[in-house]
């Protein structure tokens, strides 16, 4: 089997890149390990900044989120029982997020490349990149059975966090800078509306608390024409600061209940709607970059080279950075013949991924309380948050790092 590019993973990232190489005329194949229904139901983050919205609509690939997303201006922090909306088109001269689940971006990206774009293998698995160093690379897969070899111009590897792609990059030539964090997320879907119509992010003594919000199930596939509903119809996304290592199932629908309404409290007697809890799981946080994220005819995008905590909504929309530069610079070589953006690929998209590993740092320490935290660091953290009320310099920082850093 030959292509111009070998992708590996069919999660956002490699999703994207195939549809933007067939847009340019570039063949593609896309290797992914599990199969289409794993892929689909994976639950993510679900915030898109207004540069991978720009980017999906140009790539002809947004009619549903148009159709079922929910543009948000804003979100709330809370503390101290007290409340701030950050405004976020007052304070970046008009930009804003959409509220649109990874399910859905990668559901609405399988349909379109299984309908016009080049091959979608599902259940192949990658066993090792061969030849990166060399001008024919290729990608060793077993699928249906059977070995091959997938033989390429160029290999992109957006296999995540635990794919073969980055660790064909030999150790004496990268460099990886990591941080482990001592809690996790406790994850929740609930049945019932969510109790504001924008997302809340709260610091509080007990740990950090968000809500969030997803489509109702019934819109979850793209078959039919459905009108927009309004945020009532939407269902609960909700988190909670946990240690790392806790177990969904030592937390009852009861008890996560009541610590998100202990966390979520307000003087002004807001109050968190319950519901009936339909999934429920304990994300890990980690930040990570591996550099440099290219070596030979291997490109690494997306999770495979970079992890943020989720705090700032930010893994989905690097993916995406990464793999409009590939695109553009693939495109710019075969127009060319100049490898010059080729070969600052990774200069140029780390320059984004560490902007956004600092934002996504910010956030986290801001609003989680460490296991061993201090009173000190406590009034720190109320420091900050005060600050981002009170300087506008300081809510447009928050602003600008939330609804996304320029993809150029
Ligand atoms: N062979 C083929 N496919 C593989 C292999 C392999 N050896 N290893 C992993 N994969 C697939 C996984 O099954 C997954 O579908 O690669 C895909 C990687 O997708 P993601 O992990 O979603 O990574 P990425 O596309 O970079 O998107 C980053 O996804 O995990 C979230 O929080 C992350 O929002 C961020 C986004
Ligand atoms: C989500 O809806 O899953 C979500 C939203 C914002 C975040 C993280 C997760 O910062």
């Amino acid at each position: 089997m030959r292509t111009t590019v070998g992708i590996i993973g069919a999660g956002p990232a490699g999703l994207l890149l195939a549809r933007l190489l067939h847009n340019a005329g570039i063949d593609s194949v896309v290797l992914e390990s599990r199969d289409r229904a794993y892929v689909e139901q994976r639950q993510r983050a679900g915030i898109l900044e207004q540069g991978t919205v720009d980017v999906l609509r140009a790539a002809g690939a947004a009619e549903r989120m148009d159709r079922e997303g929910l543009p948000h201006d804003g979100i709330e922090l809370r503390f101290d029982k007290r409340r701030h909306r950050v405004d976020f088109p007052a304070l970046t001269g008009g930009r804003s997020v959409m509220v649109y689940a990874q399910t859905e971006v990668c559901k609405d990206l399988i349909a379109i490349q299984l309908a016009e774009g080049g091959p979608l293998l599902f259940e192949a698995q990658a066993l090792a990149v061969e030849g990166a160093e060399t001008e024919r690379p290729g990608v060793r897969f077993r699928h249906e059975g059977r070995e091959d070899v997938l033989e390429c111009d160029y290999v992109v590897a957006c296999d995540g966090s635990w794919g073969v792609g980055r660790k064909a990059v030999p150790a004496d030539v990268s460099q990886v800078f990591e941080r482990t964090y001592p809690f996790g997320w406790l994850g929740i879907l609930a049945d019932v509306a969510p109790s504001h119509d924008e997302l809340v992010y709260a610091r509080h003594d007990r740990g950090f608390a968000l809500l969030s919000m997803r489509p109702p199930v019934s819109r979850r596939h793209p078959s039919g024409e459905v009108a927009s509903l309004p945020v009532s119809s939407y269902i609960t996304r909700a988190y909670l600061q946990v240690p790392d290592a806790t177990d969904a199932d030592d937390w009852s629908d009861e008890e996560i209940w009541d610590e998100l309404d202990r966390r979520l409290e307000t003087s002004d007697g807001w109050r968190l709607e319950r519901g009936v809890i339909t999934s429920k799981s304990v994300t890990p946080m980690r930040s990570y970059v591996q550099e440099p994220m290219r070596h030979g005819r291997l490109f690494l995008a997306g999770d495979a080279a970079h992890i943020v905590p989720p705090t700032g909504a930010k893994g989905l929309n690097l993916a995406v950075g990464d793999v409009v530069t590939f695109a553009r610079a693939l495109t710019h070589r075969l127009e060319t013949g100049s490898t010059e953006r080729l070969d600052a690929y990774s200069q140029t998209c780390l320059r984004r991924v560490w902007q956004a590993e600092r934002f996504s740092y910010a956030m986290t320490t801001m609003l989680h309380r460490a296991p061993d935290a201090t009173p000190f660091d406590d009034r720190i953290q109320l420091a900050r948050l005060d600050r981002i009320t009170a300087s506008h310099a300081a809510g447009t920082d928050l602003a600008e790092g939330y609804t996304g850093f320029p993809l150029d």
